[in-house]
């Protein structure tokens, strides 16, 4: 009910917009631009000739005259660990609670143990047998009665089940030590019993009565070994998330498990990976960049709980994991490295926020002696991933976590959102930053989180913006004004807030709009990314609504949004010409237009929010040759109409030839509509 209500409310504001009931609230500066006008290269058309009657929409692209520069990275990735983003998403772990940490009180919390015909046993999670100081945790497994056939299953349920799918090769890994009996100093009597397995490994159904893939473990001893397994399931399976890993015995005794751990195939056979369907969807998206790790999660509610970059490198048995903000705990199975992996399988340059001193709960360090380590741990992070193998420490220890090559990097933000920042230290901190990380390494860009920064010229400033459909639609000039002798922008986050979990054709054409208005200003914004990337769309899985493509451990699907970046992000030009938008009644048809001059290919994007079709003639001037191109149009038959995980291809981008094209030619853009006309323009 309320939703249709709400519905209802949007509709009426955008069909509002296009009859022109908006003008009193937008007031005189929409009056200006009401008028039969030239706006700038891409403003949102809004125009009415002098008796308020139809005029025919012309939009005039002067192709070859530039006004603009466009960003060549403008286009990318933002990230951190929120609504199950690794853990339960990209990072291809399938096992919950591997290393029997997730749980305050010691919980086995995701595991279980499952008697067969007669088997006794528990399981509980004790610190007497380590595997590392960093994994204190280990799953003590008693089995008290057992035989052929009468088998103690100890059961994890992955992240919302474990996902089986046929003709598959899983690589199982855990570490595992049994019980050996051991003298009574006082009877020097022995006690206790040897438990030496083996382990059958399976995935199973939810209730145990399909095995789907099945392997066993040599004998185990006393001391940890470490146990990798395949599990290859037959062409016959079918697909299903509700799967179950299950390690069972069939003798009595004592063991132990640490770092249990299941991996499907991973993208480009990555060790420690990535899911193939997400980094797909990824990669059609053509990221120039991602900004990692975060967000609210490089900060951490604490101090202590802040993306600790030094706790993420080297051998899983050596990283603890951390409480994160977003109310879970992160294995840091995703760590600094594999967020360099992740970018080098798709081609993009990190964008590295390092911790500047200040978490979410106003924990904030002063700026002096005291934030020194911070600012050395910034500069060892960035050493870590640039610094040269043989000469330098930190470029040594990447190499020893098996990555010889210095990473490329070349933007370093420092903080995030530190506006938040009650204590107003920021301009300090960023001060001090600066200075030592621009005194080693002056070629880094940097970009200050917040505007506050002002006593150094930071390079680029990362302006965040969450706003509803209608509030983009009236600051699509919000920088065409903004000085351009000044620092660069980052959009590093931003998103138009319709829908949940991920965002509807309203959010879509919200998002679409703002990107003609960066595209725009793309000589000054030299980058944007969309926030939040991803969310785990099973119950409790989403911690912040609206996030562009979303998942369960099976199956994954694009929002509408996330198609308006894939088209976006697919054609653009390197140039933007000038253009003009006249003579048209009451339209709104944000738009923008880039030239690729290499190739002479031009991109019109023109984004209709409105109810009704518009028409518009397209002039192109200085040309002497127009080759047929295509038109690649979102659009959806009502403005929330959205994709889901049921319904995952409901609003997809359609693609077509672009007949008749010339140096004046008429399109109809159709109603809720994104559209890219890509033409060669000579
Ligand atoms: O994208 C979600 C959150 O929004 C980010 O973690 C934070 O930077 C912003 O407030």
């Amino acid at each position: 009910m309320k939703n249709t209500k709400h519905r209802q409310i949007i509709r009426r504001t955008i069909e509002a917009r296009i009859s022109g009931r908006v003008l009193p609230i937008i007031g005189s500066l929409a009056l200006a631009l009401f008028q039969s006008l030239e706006v700038g290269a891409g403003e949102p058309a809004r125009t009415r000739d002098a008796s308020g009657s139809a005029a025919p929409s012309t939009l005039t692209i002067q192709v070859d005259e530039t006004v603009a520069k466009v960003s060549p990275i403008l286009h990318g990735l933002m990230t951190e660990e929120i609504n199950y983003s690794y853990d339960g998403g990209l990072y291809a772990e399938l096992i919950r609670n591997r290393a029997f940490l997730d749980s305050a009180t010691n919980e086995p919390v995701h595991w279980s143990v499952a008697n067969q015909s007669g088997a006794e046993g528990r399981i509980r999670i004790v610190a007497t047998h380590p595997l590392t100081d960093k994994l204190p945790n280990s799953l003590e497994v008693e089995v008290k009665a057992a035989g052929a056939g009468r088998n103690l299953r100890v059961i994890n349920d992955g992240y919302w089940g474990i996902p089986v799918k046929p003709s598959t090769t899983y690589h199982a890994s855990f570490y595992v030590r049994g019980d050996t009996p051991t003298k009574n100093r006082k009877t020097g009597k022995e006690e206790g019993t040897r438990f030496e397995g083996p382990l059958a490994v399976s995935l199973e159904n939810a209730d145990g009565t399909i095995v789907f893939a099945h392997a066993e473990t040599p004998a185990v001893n006393r001391h940890w070994q470490k146990i990798d397994l395949t599990l290859a399931t037959g062409a016959d399976v079918k697909p299903t998330g509700e799967g179950r890993f299950v390690i069972s015995a069939a003798n009595t005794g004592k063991f132990w498990l640490s770092l249990v751990s299941l991996f499907p195939p991973t993208f480009h056979d990555r060790p420690n990976g990535f899911r193939v369907d997400i980094m797909e969807k990824l990669a059609a998206m053509k990221p120039n960049f991602i900004r990692l790790p975060g967000g609210n999660y490089v900060e951490g509610n604490t101090l202590w709980e802040r993306f600790d970059w030094k706790a993420t490198i080297g051998p899983l048995p050596f990283r603890a994991g951390h409480p994160s903000c977003w109310s879970y705990r992160s294995t840091d199975g995703m760590g600094l490295l594999e967020f360099m992996g992740w970018c080098e399988d798709l081609g993009a340059q990190p964008v590295l926020a390092v911790f500047a001193g200040y978490s979410l709960k106003q924990q904030c360090v002063e700026p002096g002696p005291l934030l020194e380590p911070y600012v050395q741990d910034a500069l060892d992070e960035i050493e870590f991933l640039t610094g040269d193998a043989k000469t330098t420490y930190w470029g040594a220890q990447r190499a020893r976590c098996g990555h010889a090559e210095p990473c490329k990097l070349t933007y370093v933000e420092v903080g995030n959102e530190d506006y938040f920042d009650k204590s107003g230290n920021y301009d300090a901190r960023y001060t001090q930053f600066h200075d030592a990380i621009k005194a080693k390494y002056p070629q880094l860009q940097l970009i200050a989180t917040s505007r506050e920064a002002k006593t150094r010229t930071p390079d680029l400033y990362d302006d965040h913006s969450y706003r509803n459909p209608d509030a983009f639609y009236k600051d699509l000039q919000h920088y065409d004004k903004e000085d351009r002798k000044g620092p660069k922008v980052f959009v590093g986050e931003w998103a138009t807030r319709e829908g949940s979990p991920t965002p509807n054709f309203l959010g879509a054409l919200g998002d679409a709009a703002w990107m003609t208005s960066m595209e725009r200003n793309s000589d000054l914004i030299v980058m944007h990314c969309y926030a939040p990337l991803f969310v785990n769309v099973n119950p409790g899985g989403m911690q912040w609504k609206t996030d562009l493509i979303g998942y369960n451990n099976l199956e994954s699907y694009g929002s509408p949004a996330y198609y308006a970046q894939v088209m976006f992000a697919n054609h653009i030009g390197n140039v933007t010409p000038k253009s003009a938008f006249a003579g048209a009644t009451n339209v709104f048809l944000p738009y923008s237009v880039t030239r690729q001059t290499q190739t002479g290919k031009l991109y019109l994007k023109v984004v209709n929010p409105g109810a009704t079709s518009q028409t518009v003639n397209i002039e192109l001037k200085g040309v002497t040759g127009i080759q047929e191109g295509k038109s690649i149009t979102l659009r959806a038959t009502d403005p929330t109409d959205t994709n889901s995980i049921t319904e995952p291809t409901k609003v997809v981008p359609v693609t077509e030839t672009l007949k008749a094209v010339a140096s004046s030619f008429g399109y109809a853009f159709p109603p809720w509509s994104i559209t890219v006309l890509e033409m060669t323009a000579k």
